[in-house]
């Protein structure tokens, strides 16, 4: 009677152990699925657009992808007047208008080259080229650049969160 209630205590100690151990496992399976807080923050890159000038292309990183940004100067928005492709792929953060695009080939993937003098993209892999809005002029790019999503927020543009500018783009077919 007595060694059984000792089992029965022992039995007790050892399943509240067992069930502390079990939490504590739980616990750090949770933590190892868990993005690590850096991943976490990788996963959005917040532009302060006050930092770009005009007809200067900056190269971005999003989640390791290059992000191409450009503002747009006046002549350049001349130049997209009148061409509904272009003018939709504009993103305009307060005054200013931006190409923002992933800055991979639609083609096969290789990072093209703005060249500043023509004002467009040349992908050295096999001679596919870009306008400044991030269209496809020469291929074999199949499609203009795509769009990663972005959310304007004031002056500033998160890449990474979908707003309704983005939204609109993608239902409308202007990237993928
Ligand atoms: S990867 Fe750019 S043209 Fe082929």
């Amino acid at each position: 009677m007595k060694d059984n209630s000792r089992r029965g205590f022992m039995g007790k100690a050892f399943g509240a152990v067992a069930g502390v151990g079990a939490v504590a496992s739980l616990y750090a399976m949770k933590k190892s699925w868990d993005p690590l807080p850096s991943v976490k923050a990788a996963g959005f890159t917040t532009l302060d657009m006050s930092n770009y000038e005009e007809d200067v292309m900056i190269t971005e990183k999003w989640r390791g992808k290059p992000i191409f940004v450009l503002k747009k100067s006046a002549k350049v928005m001349k130049k997209e007047e009148g061409n509904p492709e272009a003018e939709a792929r504009n993103i305009k953060v307060g005054n200013d208008n931006y190409m923002i695009a992933i800055g991979l080939c639609t083609h096969l993937g290789c990072i093209p080259a703005f060249r500043k003098e023509e004002g467009n993209f040349l992908c050295a892999c096999h001679g596919g080229m870009f306008d400044a809005s991030g269209l496809a002029i020469k291929s074999p790019p199949p499609r203009g650049f795509d769009i990663p999503p972005f959310k304007i927020d004031g002056n500033k543009l998160v890449l990474g969160e979908v707003g309704p500018e983005y939204q609109a783009m993608k239902d409308n077919g202007v990237t993928l």
